[in-house]
């Protein structure tokens, strides 16, 4: 059906009532609900549905490149793109008969192609569950046989009911780069990460387990993941919010954007594999994995 600004969007109704919502444009998650219909991804009142401006919200996802590690723009191109649905998906494992999905895909045009001069199809298959899980799984081959390399991620923003009191636990301890201090490197030292100020870091070598807990809206996101090793904490707070267009002033006290990154490579006929899952069964459970 046709979303904001006539933009074509799908919608995912799973029987007990999840859904979620899924753009053409960037192949971009903008709303998972789950059954009792409380929205769990944050989505700006002032996103901009129109290219060049990638969505602000949901699950963008960053391709070929993520953040500013390469020559691209900001996070790759793949995110302001039209992506189409795939009629003619590669095998997938049996999907159960009580399971809604969507298949979609993303070639490059020719403009793609000067800027990036690789050959690829990126496969996105999102799945809605029972209970409301929620599954991403991109698949990235070339076409041509000739390997490339390029970062990833889904770059998920999730729904807080107040930042000053949600903690994340799983990153004590790690080496980050502090994007706010040139990307200089620091070790965290506390407990629980808490939030009172702007943070943009990268942690590197994240475990398997991070927990986003959320004591207002007594939800527990549990983010299980293999083979993305990195993590990105982002919140602009109230300085940044303000000179983004695309942001409301007061936004940033209701989302926590928690990105899942990685480093990936296409050789020969190869293709590279990115499972995420978020599972709602235990207490708005959210999980992640990755394989190649
Ligand atoms: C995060 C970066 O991943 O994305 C931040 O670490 C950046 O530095 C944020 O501000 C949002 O990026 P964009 O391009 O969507 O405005």
């Amino acid at each position: 059906c046709k979303g904001v600004n006539g933009l074509d969007k799908v919608v995912l109704r799973e029987v007990r009532g999840s859904s979620a919502e899924v753009y053409l444009y960037g192949g971009h998650v903008t709303s998972w609900k789950n059954d009792h219909s409380e929205e769990l991804l944050f989505l700006s009142t002032k996103a901009i549905f129109k290219p060049p401006k990638a969505i602000r919200g949901g699950i963008p996802i960053c391709f070929p490149q993520f953040g500013s590690h390469g020559n691209l723009e900001q996070h790759g191109f793949a995110r302001n793109r039209l992506w189409s649905i795939d009629t003619d998906p590669p095998p997938f494992p049996t999907v159960s008969s009580n399971k809604a999905f969507i298949d979609l895909i993303f070639k490059p045009s020719e403009d793609d192609f000067k800027i990036w001069p690789h050959s690829y199809e990126f496969r996105l298959r999102i799945t809605l569950g029972p209970g409301g899980d929620l599954m991403l799984t991109s698949r990235i081959r070339n076409t041509d046989g000739k390997p490339f390399s390029f970062t990833f991620a889904y770059h998920t923003y999730f729904s807080v009911s107040d930042i000053s009191e949600v903690r994340v636990e799983g990153l004590e301890t790690l080496d980050y780069l502090d994007n706010l201090k040139a990307k200089e490197r620091f070790t965290e030292q506390g407990d629980a990460i808490t939030f009172e100020s702007e943070v943009d870091k990268i942690y590197l070598g994240t475990p398997s387990k991070i927990a986003i807990l959320d004591h207002e809206k007594k939800r527990t996101f549990v983010l299980r993941k293999d083979g993305l090793p990195d993590a990105v904490v982002w919140n602009p707070w109230e300085k940044k919010a303000k000179s983004m267009a695309d942001f409301g002033d007061d936004e940033y006290k209701h989302m926590l954007c928690l990105p899942q990154w990685a480093a990936g490579s296409s050789k020969g006929a190869s293709r590279m594999k990115i499972i995420m899952l978020y599972d709602l069964q235990a207490h708005s459970f959210v999980g992640c994995l990755a394989s190649k």
